[in-house]
This record gives structure tokens, C-alpha cells and sequence, in this order.
């Protein structure tokens, strides 16, 4: 690409913390705190990603299933976020899981901000909490270290517009680029074999623009996209880059992380697809 190709595009987010420590109520305040449009904010079932507005700025929050798939796709060498937000609840503390979700992103290199959840309980501890990330390396901004935490409840709603403006600084800082004329080229968040609609495959688009009836490669899969819908589950008929998208059309279903790759025709598309199958 040239420098001039490449134009900003959305951070891609995912939240990850131990067990209970909130991070699906944190997506469901974030999903319905005032500061977010919210049209442009809906979670639906079919998707495992989404994608928000927030004062004309979007971000891509990435609801992976557990840690089973970031490592999947970390084993494959696959990047798809670019912020960790940590969730860690201020009456447990630091958990076997929040020890796991740092070494993960730290493998991976990506960039850690922590979300210090349920300050509104009685026994919360976030001085504790503190005290516990730095032993694992996190030392928050105040103490003269570079890990950015918010206290937030996603119980009461407290602090989320603070955590997002911190997510969307942070963003900046990163100066995140992709060129969105040209093929695209993405990675499977989840896919399943849906009953009615066949293989279905969650896909992030990580460059170019993706379209209907585009010719793919999926992991060893290839075939055409036989029509795409977004986070709301409407019909789209085309995702730019850091845009998440359910596609339809494939002929089988793929493995989390694998590679979602436009080429010029089925004729290419069949044989990468039949190399990668010896
Ligand atoms: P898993 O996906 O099962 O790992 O859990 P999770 O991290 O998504 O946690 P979830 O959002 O399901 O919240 C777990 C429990 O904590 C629920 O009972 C929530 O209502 C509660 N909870 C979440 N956030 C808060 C908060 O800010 N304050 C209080 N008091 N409770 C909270
Ligand atoms: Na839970
Ligand atoms: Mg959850």
C-alpha cells in the first residue's frame, strides 16, 4: 500500500476478564449509555461482534466467547484486535482468568486498559486491585506506570463515557490504517452451521471492501458471498475495514481465526483452496 492508500479506520476492541467480572454487562452499558447512538449500537444474537457510534467516531467491540478463541487465533498467528479492555471486578480482584487475559494480550502485543467493575459494591477494593495488577505488570498511570484504568459499575452505568473516550484516546495514539480499495481480506471471529441459512461465519474485515458475490478463500474453503448482514442483522452489501460481518455462501464451515481472503476468480479461489486441503 501506499502512505496515501491507507486511510484511519475503526480500533478493534475486545473485552476479556475472569468469570462474572462483568464483561457482558459492561457491553450492554456501553450499548446503551446515552453517548452511544443508539441505532448504531445494537447487539443482536447472529453476531458475535458489533459495532458502535460514539460522537461521529466508531469502534468495533469484538464479544469473542472466552479465551478458547483468542488462543486459537493467536496459534494462528492471527491479529484481529487492536485494545484489550480487562475487565476486573473490584471485590475479587485479580483472578486465575485476569492473569490468563494479560499474558494472552502481553503474547500478543496488544495494547492492555483496565476496567475496574462493580465499584458500586459495598466490599469493593480498587487500591487492592491496583496493587494486584502491578504485580503482574500493569502499573496505572497514577503511580508513575503507563496502564490506563477506569472505575467503572456497568451495573449503574458509572464511568463508561470516561472508559470510552480513554478507549478512543488511545485509539488515536495507535493511528490505525487500512486501505479500503482494494480486495478485502479478513479473519473468522466464529462461524456455525446454522439450520435454515448453512454455514455462517462471523467475519472482521481487516483491509479492502468486501462485497456480494466477491469470490473467497476461507481457511480450505472457497466459493462466492452469497449475501452478508451486519451486527443489527441487516442486509449489507458491502463492510470496509474493522467492520465485523456475518457471511453467507460458504461451502463449509470455517475455524475461528482462519483467513477470509478475496481473490479475482473461482478458478484461483479453488486452487488455494485445494493446495491448502494436502
Ligand atoms: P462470563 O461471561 O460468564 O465470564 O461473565 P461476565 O464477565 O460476562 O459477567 P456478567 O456481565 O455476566 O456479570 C456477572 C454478574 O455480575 C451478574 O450478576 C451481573 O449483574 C453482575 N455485575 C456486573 N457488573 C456489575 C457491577 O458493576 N456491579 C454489580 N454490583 N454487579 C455487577
Ligand atoms: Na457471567
Ligand atoms: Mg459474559
Amino acid at each position: 500500500d501506499k502512505p496515501e492508500d491507507l486511510k484511519p479506520r475503526p480500533p478493534v476492541v475486545t473485552v476479556m476478564g475472569h468469570v462474572d467480572h462483568g464483561k457482558t454487562s459492561l457491553l450492554d452499558a456501553i450499548r446503551h449509555t446515552n453517548v452511544i447512538d443508539g441505532e448504531a449500537g445494537g447487539i443482536t444474537q447472529h453476531i458475535g461482534a458489533y459495532f458502535v457510534e460514539l460522537d461521529g467516531r466508531h469502534i468495533t467491540f469484538l464479544d469473542t466467547p472466552g479465551h478458547e478463541a483468542f488462543t486459537a487465533m493467536r496459534a494462528r498467528g492471527a491479529k484481529v484486535t487492536d485494545l484489550v479492555i480487562l475487565v476486573v471486578a473490584a471485590d475479587d480482584g485479580v483472578m486465575q482468568q485476569t492473569v490468563e487475559a494479560i499474558n494472552h494480550s502481553k503474547a500478543a502485543g496488544v495494547p492492555i486498559m483496565v476496567a475496574i467493575n462493580k465499584i458500586d459494591k459495598p466490599n469493593a477494593n480498587v487500591d487492592r486491585v491496583k496493587r494486584e495488577l502491578a504485580e503482574h505488570g500493569l502499573i496505572p498511570e497514577e503511580w508513575g506506570g503507563d496502564t490506563t484504568m477506569v472505575e467503572i459499575s456497568a451495573k449503574k452505568r458509572m464511568g463508561i463515557e470516561d472508559l470510552m473516550e480513554m478507549v478512543l484516546l488511545q485509539a488515536e495514539l495507535l493511528e490505525l490504517k487500512a486501505n479500503p480499495e482494494k480486495p478485502a481480506r479478513g479473519r473468522v471471529i466464529e462461524a456455525k452451521l446454522d439450520k435454515g441459512r448453512g454455514p455462517v461465519a462471523t467475519v472482521l474485515v481487516q483491509e479492502g471492501t468486501l462485497r456480494e458475490g466477491d469470490v473467497y478463500v476461507c481457511g480450505t474453503y472457497f466459493g462466492r458471498v452469497r449475501s452478508m448482514f451486519d451486527d443489527k442483522g441487516r442486509r449489507i452489501s458491502e463492510a470496509g475495514p474493522s467492520v465485523p460481518v456475518e457471511v453467507l455462501g460458504l461451502s463449509g464451515v470455517p475455524n475461528a481465526g482462519d483467513d477470509f481472503v478475496v481473490l479475482p476468480d473461482e478458478k484461483q479461489a479453488k486452487l488455494v483452496a485445494e493446495h491448502r486441503q494436502l
